[in-house]
């Protein structure tokens, strides 16, 4: 059985002075039933790995290099989110493929050196609305998936998220019937590559989900969770997204 996740991404958001948020999370859910992941900037990292550290809460880097170490100014390994406290990575989403021109051998790379060091990788794929509209959503996400998941992953560390491009912070979801069409995709695709083991790989779906639409979406089959952006800033909004998860069958 997948346990189910919710994974909070932070993305460029929130100093020490948020770190309270966090411990608002913790109070409201002692004993969650589902996992619960926050995923703040790496300057936070290991500050509010501390503040987690007594609680069900994990927490999680938003990108790491491929290479253990070395001259990459700027750049953080994956072994460095490890030992900072991270216990998973959010690679190849949209915004890095964007603004940091993330290949998809790229991100399969990132994803080995995540694995490597006992990181469980989230892998986003999704496609834009031109490759929607252009009715190819399928076939980008089905090469975004094939190329992006290294050879040899351990199924039951993978998560893969379907973050559509359009969704991301834009108050736009897709349909159930959009979510359910992608997912059962990645599942299916995901069996042929991986065989029985794929029915261990968690899939999550991302793109403004809120308080008011995640019991729908979680209803979705194959849904096992959300990666959450803005949403997850704060603990009253990212609580009731966790509670509706919990609640889902
Ligand atoms: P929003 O929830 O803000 O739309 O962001 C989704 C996302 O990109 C999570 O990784």
């Amino acid at each position: 059985m997948r346990r189910k996740l919710a994974a909070g991404n932070w993305k460029m958001n929130g100093t020490a002075a948020d770190l309270h948020q966090i411990d608002a999370l913790a109070a409201r859910h002692p004993v969650p039933s589902v996992d619960v992941l926050v995923c703040p900037p790496a300057t936070l990292l290991a500050r509010m790995a501390g503040a987690v550290a007594d609680t069900a809460i994990t927490v999680g880097g938003q990108d790491c290099h491929q290479e253990a170490s070395g001259a990459h100014t700027g750049d953080i390994s994956a072994q460095m989110l490890a030992a900072a406290g991270a216990t998973f990575v959010i690679l190849g989403h949209s915004e890095r493929r964007t603004d940091h021109n993330e290949s998809d051998a790229l991100v399969a790379a990132k994803t080995a050196a995540a694995l490597a060091a006992g990181l469980d990788p989230i892998v986003c794929v999704g496609e834009s609305l031109e490759e929607r509209e252009g009715g190819r959503t399928l076939e980008v996400i089905g090469r975004q998936l094939d190329g992006s998941v290294p050879d040899g992953v351990p199924a039951a560390r993978l998560v893969v998220a379907y973050e559509p491009v359009w969704a991301i912070g834009t108050g736009r979801t897709p349909t159930i019937q959009q979510i359910e069409e992608v997912h059962r995709f990645l599942r299916k695709r995901l069996t042929e590559r991986l065989d029985q083991q794929a029915r261990s790989v968690r899939l999550l779906y991302g793109g403004s989900v809120k308080a008011g639409n995640a019991a729908d979406i979680f209803a979705v089959p194959e849904v096992d969770g959300a990666l959450v952006g803005g949403a997850s800033l704060k603990a009253e909004e990212f609580s009731p997204i966790i509670a509706a998860l919990e609640q889902a069958r």
